[in-house]
């Protein structure tokens, strides 16, 4: 049977690069009825220095825009990670199964860690372990994400299949990455070539979940744009990142293809494609983050909700958890 696990970071806003590429796919699986759970991965965040308050108040955030966006705590479990211990046990037992070498040639990493690899924190360097513990603790069958966690994806396959062969056992299955849809890798608006992402030093390169509809329709005017008009097809995109990277956006957020957009706005000008697609970034965003905010005023509620979702969650990591112990040859008395 098909089980959904999929996690984001609190070490910062949520972007449209987020939304799109993730959370509005955790929505899709959710109403598809599937076992679905969403994890707020504050251990994660660690890998790299947090302020306590800033990682509060940016758990909160992220649970109230997976809540805002229309994950439903009676359809879905979530929680954040550190209130379930076995994440961490299992994260462990997966130290000691992975090989350096395969930490060593994950892109994040390299790109995080740079040529000052000394000075990156070894939770940073295992990071991929932890995140095969996520995924695994609940035998997850299938694993929405962007394109850019497809490797971590496929080195979780690889740890459940050593684990499996080490130990003799069939017992992890091999999770496939879900990477759908018109969005799976969302670009900065001010530079078609890189990812739009939460750490870019300019926050005119993403729309940000809590931005408000005057900010959304600055960004979105402002975005790098060629001086041609947008082609009839998806191949007349090809050598155009920019352009291309808004209109898989419109497509995205209008829940439809490129084919389908460009069917529409081919032969437009950017004057013209920009403004449409303001009104409809602003049309599905603003009630997000207007919901974010109203959730915001309420944290204990959020905390309670992110509670009751780890006692459930831990009723299924349990006796993965105490199998996997068994397997090794851990003790209990
Ligand atoms: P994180 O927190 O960096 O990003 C969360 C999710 O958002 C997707 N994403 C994007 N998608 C499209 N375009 C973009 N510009 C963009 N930026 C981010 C990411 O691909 C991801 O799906 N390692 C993970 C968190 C994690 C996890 C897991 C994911 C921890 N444990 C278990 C799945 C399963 C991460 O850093 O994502």
């Amino acid at each position: 049977t098909p089980r959904v696990f999929s996690g984001i970071q609190p070490s910062g806003g949520l972007t449209l690069g987020n939304y799109l590429g993730a959370i509005k796919r955790f929505v899709d699986m959710q109403e598809q009825g599937i076992e679905t759970i969403y994890c707020v991965v504050d251990m994660h965040a660690i890998t790299v220095w947090q302020e306590p308050d800033a990682l509060r108040r940016q758990t909160r955030e992220l649970a109230a825009g997976y809540l805002a966006a229309g994950l439903d705590p009676s359809k879905s479990i979530l929680f954040n990670q550190s209130q379930v211990p076995e994440h961490a046990q299992l994260g462990w037992v997966f130290n000691c199964v992975a090989r350096m070498g395969w930490m060593n040639r994950m892109t994040q990493w390299k790109d995080k860690a740079g040529k000052n690899a000394e000075k990156a924190s070894l939770g940073l360097f295992a990071y991929p372990s932890l995140m095969a513990a996520d995924i695994l603790l609940y035998h997850a069958t299938h694993v929405p994400v962007g394109e850019d966690q497809k490797q971590h994806v496929e080195l979780t396959r690889d740890i459940a299949a050593k684990f499996n062969n080490d130990y003799g056992v069939e017992f992890f299955p091999l999770s496939e990455p879900v990477i759908e849809g018109a969005a799976t890798r969302v670009m900065s608006l001010r530079d078609g070539s890189k990812k739009m992402s939460k750490s870019d030093p300019s926050d005119m390169s993403r729309i940000n979940m809590t931005d408000d509809a005057d900010t959304i329709a600055k960004k979105i005017r402002k975005a790098k744009t060629d001086p041609e008009p947008l082609p009839e097809t998806p191949d007349g995109l090809e050598d155009r990142p920019e352009a291309r990277n808004l209109v898989r956006i419109y497509a995205a957020l209008a829940e439809t293809t490129p084919q389908a957009v460009l069917a529409e706005m081919g032969g437009k000008q950017f004057s013209e494609f920009k403004p449409a697609l303001v009104d409809l970034a602003v049309d599905r965003l603003a009630p997000i983050s207007e919901e974010m905010s109203r959730l915001m005023q309420d944290p204990a509620e959020i905390d309670s909700i992110l509670g009751r979702g780890a006692d459930r969650a831990r009723q299924i990591a349990t006796p993965i958890l105490q199998r996997t112990y068994d397997i090794v040859g851990m003790i209990r008395g």
